[in-house]
C-alpha cells in the first residue's frame, strides 16, 4: 500500500527536528496556528528527507538527553550549514553550540519551571517587540558554557545563557520553551522567528489545505472508485467528506454496527452522513453476527480480538458486494492523523509516546488497495477546523473520541444483548446530562461502564438486586495520561438520580476518581 501526503511537498514549510522533546508537536501545532505549514520529522532525517519538505527554515527541538551522553540522539550537525535559518529550543540551543565548537555542562542545579529572562540584544530580529524581560517556561539540565565562534549572548537569566545568536550564519537559539504557553510572549517570539527571519507567508489555511487535497485525490483516483470504513467519529467522517468532495458517489462509505454502538448511534450516523452530508453511505447491522461471537467470553483482549476480526469479516463482505456494483475498487480512504505518522516515522527514543489504538481495528491487508490518507498532515484540532469549513455539523466535529470496539470495552465481563441495552441507557443519560451541564466540550471523555457487581438496593417497599454503572469523566490531552473531572455535585446527583430510577437493571451508581497513570480511561 503506498500511502500519499497530499499537501505537504507542495507547499513551503518550517521543518522541525525532533530530539524528543514532549513539546515537539507543541512546536509544530504553534507554527501551524499562525497558517504556516510544519513537518516534524526525526533528528536523524537525512539532508535529502529535509529538503524535500520545501523547507523556508528549521527548528531544533528540546530532548531529554544532554549532548554528551552516549545514547544523545544522533543529529546531523550539516543541518545548520543549509543556508536556512535554524532556530534551536532547548536541547536544540546545546546542540547548537556543541556542534559548533561552544561548551556545554551540567547546570549545577536543574531549572524547570517559570523563569525571568533579560533580553540583552535589542537589535535581534527573534525578540523584535519584545519587552526587555520576560516570563519564560524552563526545562533543563544542561546549560551553554561558552559560545561557540560568531555567536553572541542575546538573552540571559540571572545565572545562565538564555539566548545565544550567529545572525551571518543565520542561526538563533533559546533555552526556554517559546511554544509552552507558560512563555507569555513566545507566539510573538515564533512569529519573528517566521515571518521576520523565514520570510513566511500565512498561507496554510483551511481553504488552501481543502482546495489543494481535493485536488491531488482527484488526481491520483482519476475515474477509479474508493471504499470508506466510518466510525461516525470525527476522522473518518470529515476524510469521507474531502474524498467525496473531490470523487463524489465514486466513493462508497460503509458504516457497520457491531452491537456495541451508543444508543441511537447506527441511526444518527446514517442521518448525519447520509442525509445531512450526502454520502453514498452502506449501513450494515451486524450486530446480531457480533453478539453471537461474543456470546461467554470475558477476558477483555478476547473481546477485542473477536470485534476487530468480526469487523474485517464484515468490510470484506461488504468490499465484494461494492466491487460487484462498482465493477472493481482500487483505493481505501483512512482518517489518519500526523501524530501517527510522526509517532510510525519518529526513530526509537524520540517522542516516547505509546502507540494508541486502531480506530476500527484494523482492516485487510490482502484487499491491495490503496490508500489515500488526506488526514495525514493535520493535527486533531486542524481536522475540526476543516470539518467546519467543509459545513460539517458540530454534532460530528465536536464529539468525544469512542473507542472502535465501542461499549464493548465498557461493559466488564460477558458482553450480552441485554447488558448491552442497560448500558447504552446509562451512557446516554450521562452525555446528555453532561452536555446539559454545558460540560461536554470542555471534557475529553464522560462515560458510563458497566460492573457485573449485582449489589442489595430498595425502590418503594421493594428489595432490589441489580448492576452497579461507574461514571468516568477524565480531562486529557490525547489520551495518553489523564485527569479525573471534579465533576459538580449537583451534576453527578442528576445523573445518578436518573440512572437508578430510569434505567431498570442498575440500582447503584458510583463515580470514577482515578487518574491516569495509574488507571486507563476505559475499564475493559
Ligand atoms: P485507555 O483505556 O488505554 O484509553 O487509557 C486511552 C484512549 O484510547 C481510547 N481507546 C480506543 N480508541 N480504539 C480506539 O479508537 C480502541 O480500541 C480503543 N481503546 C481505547 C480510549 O477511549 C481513550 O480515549
Amino acid at each position: 500500500m503506498t500511502s500519499p501526503t497530499a499537501t505537504a511537498s507542495a507547499t513551503r514549510s518550517i521543518v522541525i527536528l525532533d530530539f524528543g522533546s514532549q513539546y515537539t508537536q507543541l512546536i509544530a501545532r504553534r507554527i501551524r496556528e499562525q497558517n504556516v505549514f510544519s513537518a516534524v520529522l526525526p533528528c536523524t532525517a537525512g539532508l535529502d528527507e529535509i529538503r524535500a519538505q520545501n523547507p523556508i527554515g528549521i527548528v531544533l527541538s528540546g530532548g531529554p538527553c544532554s549532548v554528551y551522553d552516549s545514547d544523545a540522539p544522533p543529529a546531523d550537525p550539516a543541518v545548520l550549514g543549509l543556508g536556512l535559518p535554524v532556530l534551536g529550543i532547548c536541547y536544540g540551543l546545546q546542540f547548537i553550540t556543541h556542534h559548533l565548537g561552544g561548551k556545554v555542562r551540567s547546570a549545577a542545579k536543574r531549572e524547570y519551571g517559570h523563569a525571568e529572562v533579560e533580553l540583552v540584544d535589542g537589535a535581534n530580529p527573534l525578540f523584535e517587540s519584545l519587552p526587555a524581560s520576560l516570563h519564560v517556561w524552563m526545562s533543563h539540565g544542561d546549560e551553554a558554557l561558552e559560545l561557540p565562534a560568531g555567536f553572541h549572548l542575546t538573552a540571559k537569566t540571572s545565572n545562565a545563557v538564555a539566548g545565544i545568536a550567529n545572525p551571518e550564519k543565520r542561526i538563533w537559539a533559546v533555552q526556554f520553551h517559546p511554544e509552552v504557553h507558560h512563555t507569555k510572549q513566545g507566539t510573538e517570539l515564533l512569529r519573528n522567528f517566521l515571518f521576520n527571519i523565514c520570510g513566511a507567508q500565512p498561507d496554510w489555511t483551511p481553504e488552501h489545505f481543502i482546495q489543494s487535497t481535493v485536488a491531488a485525490i482527484r488526481a491520483k483516483v482519476g475515474d477509479g472508485q474508493a471504499i470508506c470504513a466510518l466510525s461516525g467519529g470525527v476522522d473518518s467522517s470529515v476524510a469521507a467528506v474531502l474524498v467525496h468532495k473531490a470523487i463524489g458517489d465514486r466513493l462508497t462509505c460503509v458504516f457497520v454496527n457491531n452491537g456495541v454502538l451508543r444508543k441511537n448511534e447506527f441511526q444518527k450516523v446514517q442521518q448525519n452522513l447520509r442525509d445531512k452530508l450526502g454520502l453514498k453511505l452502506v449501513a450494515a447491522d451486524a450486530s446480531r453476527r457480533f453478539l453471537s461471537r461474543l456470546a461467554g467470553i470475558t477476558d477483555p483482549e478476547a473481546k477485542r480480538k473477536i470485534i476487530g476480526k468480526e469487523f474485517i469479516a464484515v468490510f470484506d463482505d461488504e468490499a465484494v458486494k461494492i466491487r460487484q456494483e462498482t465493477g472493481g475498487v482500487d483505493f481505501l480512504v483512512q482518517g489518519t492523523l500526523y501524530p501517527d505518522v510522526i509517532e510510525s516515522s519518529s526513530v526509537k527514543g524520540p517522542s516516547q509516546t505509546i502507540k494508541s489504538h486502531h480506530n476500527v481495528g484494523g482492516l485487510p491487508e490482502d484487499m491491495e488497495l490503496k490508500l489515500i490518507e488526506p488526514l495525514r498532515d493535520l493535527f486533531k484540532d486542524e481536522v475540526r477546523r476543516i470539518g467546519r469549513d467543509l459545513g460539517m455539523p458540530d454534532d460530528i466535529l465536536q464529539r468525544q473520541p469512542f473507542p472502535g470496539p465501542g461499549l464493548a470495552v465498557r461493559i466488564l465481563g460477558e458482553v450480552t444483548a441485554e447488558r448491552v441495552a442497560l448500558l447504552q441507557e446509562a451512557d446516554d443519560i450521562v452525555v446528555t446530562e453532561i452536555k446539559n451541564a454545558g460540560l461536554y466540550q470542555q471534557i475529553w471523555q464522560s462515560f458510563a461502564v458497566l460492573l457485573p457487581v449485582k449489589s442489595v438496593g430498595v425502590m418503594g417497599d421493594q428489595r432490589t438486586y441489580a448492576y452497579t454503572c461507574a461514571v468516568r469523566a477524565v480531562h486529557s490531552e490525547d489520551g495518553m495520561t489523564a485527569d479525573w473531572v471534579p465533576l459538580p455535585y449537583g451534576v453527578l446527583k442528576t445523573i445518578s438520580s436518573r440512572i437508578v430510577n430510569e434505567v431498570r437493571g442498575i440500582n447503584r451508581v458510583v463515580y470514577d476518581i482515578t487518574s491516569k497513570p495509574p488507571g486507563t480511561i476505559e475499564w475493559e
